[in-house]
């Protein structure tokens, strides 16, 4: 299957700064180029320009390229295919390495928690039920009857009346993103996206063919001009936002940008896709809001939701909020990417919210202090970064202070911590200036971590001309 074709602007885009003091051109290019590949902003299959049109472009000895692409070859992160020139691969390793500090690396790329304490309990005691699914299939397209029903309930209470027939069951909230883009978004359609904004949400768009255009945040919020005017003169054909605790500043949309964004997307008839998997991490923002679509009276909206954050990514629960027929258009189209939600995982989930908040602020409490722990540990290891403090959500937004961001990651993996480069929440190689760090791992690695990027940020600069750097290469 052919991957598509990178021209030489494009990836001259991506690599932003991508030139180091300490490493010889060719060796920092496809270092450049290989942490790109692995963090899929390029993705398998994809064909690289010619060597001479990209030297051309960089400004580069076509020897340099040359050699910058052999030695991708000789990591097997490149191929050479006749007629096509040379393909992005990602090398298939049969054996890893047992014992390499891979193993023992600080995960500072997923903000994925563990469990909630206190859901063994449950899953015991929807373990009654389990005659009732081991009788029938076990899965289905768009969810339980029970669940729904208690999905709907909980938007109702919160001034968002909501009926069983405008919820689906999905695979978590990333399979929700997936099949809307997939039933929604056709090629060249208009996407308007936060940037910087989750990763995950701008390949899902990508893959459907959707041209992004963004619109800036940051950990003070978003700029109401630019979004009302992003809206006027592009007129997406659909809004994918995250107004509370955005990932990754962790910033809430104020209640009157909401209401605009609302006229807003009424006048260009935008669909909006509201992602509120971190909008019940209140970690002490001082206000709370109706549910989005509550203020969304006549403008089509799809809200996504999720258990991942405040109970546990390993149900793999989410769902989709929308009217009826949105919701019949997501059935008819689903059974060609999945055929449903496992009915045990439901029976947990609908367990779960007979006990939601309290769940919801046992975890809030927990990532209160996990986020504590990594600011003070950042700003006594690091105090030349700046580190905001949010209000919710699952993760630190920093500022580098230099365009760091990629060789940090880079680094990081040959000192034991994975850590995903700040342009990866972009779409064209801007953030290189910032990097996300999740407070949902365990305190003592959230420490550990931060001893690890303090280390390898002391020794970026360090690094000796032309000497052998450390490459990605000998530890991926
Ligand atoms: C904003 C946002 N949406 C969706 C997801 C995906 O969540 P899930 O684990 O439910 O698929 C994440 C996970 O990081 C996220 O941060």
């Amino acid at each position: 299957m052919d991957g598509g074709r990178l021209g030489p602007k494009d990836l001259k885009t991506l690599l932003g700064e991508w030139e180091t003091s300490g490493q010889s051109a060719y060796q920092a290019l496809a270092d450049r180029i290989r942490l790109l590949i692995i963090d899929g902003r390029i993705p398998s299959r994809t064909k690289l320009p010619a060597e001479r049109e990209l030297a051309d472009t960089l400004e580069k000895s076509r020897t340099t390229i040359v050699s910058a692409y052999g030695a991708l070859k000789n990591t097997g992160h490149l191929v050479s295919q006749r007629g096509s020139g040379s393909v992005v691969a990602l090398p298939h390793h049969a054996n890893p390495p047992t014992t390499s500090p891979q193993t023992h690396l600080v995960d500072f790329a997923r903000a994925a928690p563990a469990a909630i304490s206190g859901l063994e309990t449950i899953i015991q005691r929807a373990t009654q039920h389990l005659p009732q699914v081991l009788s029938k299939t076990g899965f289905d397209l768009i969810g339980s009857p029970a669940l729904r029903d208690r999905i709907a309930q909980h938007y109702s209470s919160r001034n968002l009346p909501t009926t069983p027939g405008q919820i689906m069951i999905t695979l978590g909230g990333q399979h929700a993103l997936a099949l809307i883009a997939r039933t929604f978004v056709r090629q060249a359609d208009r996407v308007l996206v936060e940037s910087p904004t989750y990763p995950h949400a701008l390949d899902a768009f990508r893959l459907s063919g959707g041209r992004l255009v963004t619109t800036p945040v940051t950990s003070a919020g978003w700029d109401p001009d630019r979004l009302r005017d992003t809206f006027e003169r592009v007129r997406p054909s659909l809004a994918y936002l995250i107004p509370d605790f955005h990932n990754p500043t962790g910033a809430s949309m104020p209640p009157d940008v909401r209401s605009d964004v609302v006229e807003r997307a009424r006048r260009a008839g935008t669909v909006l896709v509201i992602d509120e998997t971190t909008a019940d991490l209140d970690l002490g923002r001082g206000w709370t809001d109706v549910p989005f679509a509550a203020r969304a009276d006549g403008v089509r909206t799809l809200t996504v939701g999720s258990l991942g954050k405040s109970v546990w990514g390993g149900l793999r629960i989410g769902w989709i909020r929308a009217d009826d027929d949105v919701i019949g258009s997501l059935h008819a189209a689903r059974a060609a990417g999945d055929l449903g939600t496992p009915e045990l995982e439901q029976l947990v989930a609908a367990e779960v919210f007979e006990d939601y908040d309290a769940l919801v602020q046992r975890r809030i409490a927990q990532l209160r202090h996990h986020r504590d722990v990594l600011t003070r540990e950042l700003r006594e290891r690091l105090p030349q970064w700046d580190v905001p403090v949010p209000d919710g959500g699952t993760s630190l937004w920093l500022g580098l202070g230099a365009p760091i961001s990629s060789a940090l990651a880079l680094f990081g993996l040959t000192r034991g911590v994975s850590i995903i480069a700040g342009p990866r929440f972009g779409v064209d190689g801007a953030f290189e200036r910032f990097i996300r760090i999740p407070y949902t791992g365990p305190v003592d690695q959230l420490t550990r971590g931060v001893h690890l990027l303090a280390d390898t940020a002391q020794s970026l600069p360090a690094l000796p001309a032309g000497r052998a750097a450390p490459h990605l290469a000998d530890v991926v």
